[in-house]
């Protein structure tokens, strides 16, 4: 039993390892479509990784085995799942088997997180991975201190973590910072228990992680803790449904305001499924605009994505929704036929700013001016470049706003003269992802654009999209790994 046990844990640490070592240096090579819509199919939504990882977070408050679904193959879950293992975790996919040196994989996980023997997040993954920062709270919770690494600069904005460590102090806890380092003790108690205090806490800011993190921190303790200006986001709902079919108390989630009473422990009900992922199915959505003449995005939720849908039908896409699934049909009129539109990022229910970079790419293609403003994080415009560099007319007005110009040609595939053979070759053009969903938005340019596309950075593409290249070939797109 203990060697089974063994082979499985080892087979599991073997796959996230492999993952993580996967060459930081896959790129994507992709056929542009010249504008044609040629593209077509039916897609299914995977679990939605930002609420996966906050549940495998929220695992640490249990001291049994819980089973957790609709978990996607994405790279950050292979990080999570890494940092909980060197925490003592065992981390388990459910139904993976080797077949012919191929892994079939699940999207079922299983953690034990009663194994768990140190309270220092691993600094090199958790400075990767700034949703590792969730697990500092129901490691406070549980063993009375962690320690995690300072954020440093990110691709997307600063990223502080001052909400954390203010809504920890709230709570009693103590802060220290050394040598790049936060460790957070909470006041010991004599019953062995955690000593955080309840307390009324007011975010200046509105903040997902920040949100999650202290509901998480205050559902197990004494007394009642009142978060207020609460982020509203439905990945904070699913999470805390599951957290309340497991015996928390915690209401007005969903709303600005959340009460948290308070509980001894919680009690493995019912395993978590995870929601379908909001940002994946946008994605797809204004992928099927611009480059797909049938699409059918199953199995999603499309009232998350409620002001996408709205913006690309008053633009004059083709598109609707049903309960559970996004229909573009018959989408023959070429892009230049669509409108242009103004965005501004929002907490949700508004324009999701992990939306951004792909709206950018559609509004290079419709006829029009347009502005996207983006409140949520600074400096999330990297990406610009790339797409100025292929044919796109966007100018960054500051370090919140640009402007757009469309239509545009994208083209790619430059000459490069080569006096040896023909004077001429053809070369394709290399283009970077810069963040997750930067790299969807630069993928799906080089799809609307004329030419061939080297997509350099794909492995940040993996970290919230799961297998896309298969995704996309299976509409019939040109796009390979290398
Ligand atoms: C979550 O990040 C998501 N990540 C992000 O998705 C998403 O873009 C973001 O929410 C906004 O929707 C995960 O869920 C893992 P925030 P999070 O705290 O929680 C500032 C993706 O591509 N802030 O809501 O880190 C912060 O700098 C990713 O999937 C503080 O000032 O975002 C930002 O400007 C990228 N102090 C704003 O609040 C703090 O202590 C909102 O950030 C915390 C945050």
């Amino acid at each position: 039993m203990f060697k089974d046990r063994l082979l499985i844990w080892s087979k599991t640490v073997t796959i996230v390892f492999t993952r993580m070592n996967k060459e930081t240096n896959t790129k994507f090579v992709i056929q542009g479509l010249a504008g044609a819509k040629t593209l077509k199919g039916s897609i299914r939504i995977n679990g939605a990784k930002n609420a996966a990882l906050k549940a495998m977070a929220a695992t640490v408050l249990f001291k049994e085995k819980v089973r957790l679904e609709n978990i996607p193959h994405t790279a950050d879950i292979d990080t999570m799942a890494l940092i909980l293992q060197k925490l003592g975790a065992s981390v388990e996919w459910i139904g993976d088997n080797d077949t012919n040196g191929k892994v079939m994989r699940d999207h079922i996980m299983e953690i034990d997180a009663s194994t768990i023997n140190s309270t220092d997040i691993d600094p090199k993954l958790a400075t990767g991975m700034r949703a590792s920062v969730v697990l500092t709270g129901p490691l406070l919770v549980r063993f009375g201190k962690v320690s995690f690494p300072a954020p440093g600069g990110c691709v997307i904005g600063a990223r502080p973590v001052d909400l954390f460590i203010e809504g920890y102090k709230n709570m009693g806890a103590k802060v220290e910072l050394k040598d790049g380092l936060y460790n957070i003790s909470a006041p010991k108690t004599g019953d062995g228990g955690n000593g955080l205090k309840s307390s009324e806490f007011f975010f200046h800011r509105i903040s997902v992680g920040g949100t999650e993190t202290l509901m998480m921190t205050a559902v197990i303790g004494n007394g009642k803790t009142i978060l207020k200006n609460c982020a509203k986001e439905p990945e904070i709902v699913n999470v805390a449904e599951w957290l309340i079919a497991s015996g928390a108390k915690i209401k007005g989630v969903g709303t600005e305001t959340i009460e948290i009473y308070g509980v001894k422990s919680l009690t493995y009900k019912k395993p978590y499924i995870a929601i379908p992922d909001r940002i994946e199915t946008g994605s797809f959505a204004i992928l099927g605009a611009l480059c797909t003449r049938d699409l059918i995005i199953e199995n999603c939720e499309p009232k998350h994505v409620e002001s996408l849908i709205h913006f690309l039908q008053d633009s004059g896409a083709p598109i609707s929704a049903d309960k559970n699934s996004i229909i573009i049909k018959n989408n023959v009129r070429p892009n230049c036929s669509f409108k242009s539109f103004n965005i501004e990022t929002r907490e949700f229910p508004g324009f999701p700013t992990d939306l951004q970079s792909p709206i950018v790419t559609y509004l290079t293609q419709v006829t029009g001016n347009s502005q996207v403003d983006e409140n949520i994080f600074e400096g999330r415009f990297k990406y610009i470049e790339d797409l100025v560099k292929i044919g796109a007319k966007i100018k960054i007005t500051n370090e919140r706003e640009v402007k757009i110009s469309g239509p545009t040609e994208l083209v790619g595939t430059s000459q490069k003269s080569d006096d040896k053979i023909s004077g001429k070759t053809l070369v394709p053009v290399e283009l970077l992802a810069h963040d997750i969903r930067a790299g969807f938005a630069i993928v799906l340019a080089a799809l609307v654009a004329k030419g061939e596309f080297v997509v350099r950075n794909a492995h940040l593409i993996d970290r919230g999209y799961e297998k896309l290249e298969e995704k996309l070939t299976a509409f019939g797109a040109k796009i390979k790994r290398v």
